[in-house]
């Protein structure tokens, strides 16, 4: 087959900026009656307690506000669980075992740790200063959330597509989903508000990282629950 490396991924994601083009139609509520004529009902058997509460609590906190209690133990308590590594092994699948997902920490007010962005090392579970804190809440499209921390996970997707062509541009979606469902559902174990944001204004979140094609998927403000 020939080898013809093209970037469409660059390029899709450029094209797929905040805000998008296509305003979201009324939802359609599809009609369910009809399915059931050719349904199984299934059974299922109740998990570990811890997990399923876990499952449970799981949310995406809309509005939140800076916690006095959140320290770096609990920071660090929920990089190692959900994004971290243990005894060589990461807690998330990845394509090839690239991990191509890097997480940033912007830290804003966290006891004991100076403001500023760094970035998460898996491998000796720390975080590697990069630079001054700088005000990350106008790449927010809402203004309801306030937050100690905000982790932002993106990737260099030339790297990321070094291996597997265009594809690695879905593997690095991918990947970065798998770490989100894993923060949130840490996160709700401890306690803390988080939210998956996935609309934002790209060109304020990228410009974070040192890393020229730095390209960031979600952003996870980190907080305390509103109730
Ligand atoms: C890919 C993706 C992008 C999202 N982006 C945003 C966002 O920009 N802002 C927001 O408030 N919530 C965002 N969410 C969260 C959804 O709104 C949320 O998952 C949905 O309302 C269901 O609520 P739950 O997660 O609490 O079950 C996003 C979720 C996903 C999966």
């Amino acid at each position: 087959m020939e080898d013809i490396m093209t970037n469409y991924f660059q390029t899709y994601h450029n094209q797929s900026n905040w805000p998008p083009i296509k305003k979201p139609e009324n939802r359609v509520i599809e009609k369910l009656e009809n399915t059931f004529l050719r349904t199984i009902q299934l059974d299922y058997i109740q998990l570990d307690n811890h997990l399923m509460d876990a499952l449970n609590s799981r949310k995406s906190s809309k509005e939140m506000r800076v916690s006095k209690t959140l320290d770096a133990l609990k920071l660090g308590t929920l990089l190692k669980w959900s994004i971290g590594m243990f005894e060589d092994r990461r807690m998330f699948p990845s394509a090839g075992e690239l991990y191509t997902i890097k997480c940033l920490v912007a830290i804003k007010d966290l006891g004991g740790v100076k403001s500023g962005l760094y970035e998460y090392i898996p491998e000796h579970h720390r975080i590697a200063w990069l630079g001054e804190y700088q005000e990350l809440k106008k790449a927010f499209v809402q203004e309801d959330i306030d937050f100690n921390v905000c982790l932002v996970l993106g990737s260099d997707l030339d790297r990321a597509c070094q291996h597997y062509g265009e594809r690695g541009y879905r593997f690095s979606l991918l990947e970065a989903g798998h770490m989100m469902q894993n923060i949130m559902l840490v996160a709700s174990t401890l306690e803390l508000a988080v939210a998956p944001i996935g609309g934002f204004k790209d060109d304020v979140a990228n410009e974070l990282s040192t890393h020229e094609n730095f390209k960031s998927m979600y952003l996870v403000p980190i907080g305390e629950y509103i109730d």
